[in-house]
């Protein structure tokens, strides 16, 4: 989907305006992205795919609303939303840092946990907490969308043909 492709058509809201707001203002849900960009804030059709840019942008980080209490992974029992309170109150700069502060249960974590922690890191102290490529979501370090049968799909640039 290009970037100056129409989603939500109430508000005049395009994708590449729900990336930007997702990126800048560190956003996590869909009423956060409903509140900063008025997407899906009136008849609501265009709900599902603002999630699904919200779940592509953040990768692991994403938490649909009815699983808010769920632990992020096995590695822990800590939920999304207790692991961003953590980083926030805490000052808590690296990956490490925050699995020790929250008593991780496995060493290096995992698939799922990585990307979010990375993300919640660098939207939480952006300039500040320090960046790990190696846990960025896959779809952003390989610049393309992985399939289900493991093959990869190229994003397509914005206005390209
Ligand atoms: S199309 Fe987005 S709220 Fe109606």
């Amino acid at each position: 989907m290009a970037d100056d492709a129409e989603v939500c058509g109430c508000n005049g809201v395009c994708k590449g305006d729900i990336v930007k707001a997702i990126k800048t203002h560190g956003l996590f849900t869909v009423e956060d992205v409903r509140k900063t960009t008025k997407a899906s804030s009136s008849c609501g059709s265009c709900t599902g795919l603002v999630e699904q840019i919200l779940a592509s942008t953040v990768g692991g980080a994403y938490t649909p609303a009815q699983s808010n209490n769920k632990p992020v992974c096995g590695c822990t029992e800590n939920s999304h939303g207790s692991v961003r309170e953590a980083i926030r109150t805490q000052h808590l700069l690296t990956i490490p840092e925050v699995m020790k502060a929250l008593e991780w249960k496995t060493p290096n974590g995992c698939a799922s946990c990585r990307p979010a922690l990375n993300y919640y890191l660098i939207s939480s102290w952006p300039g500040e907490a320090r960046d790990d490529p190696q846990s960025r979501f896959i779809n952003e370090r390989a610049h393309a969308n992985i399939q289900k049968d493991g093959t990869y799909a190229l994003f397509r640039a914005c206005g390209a043909g």
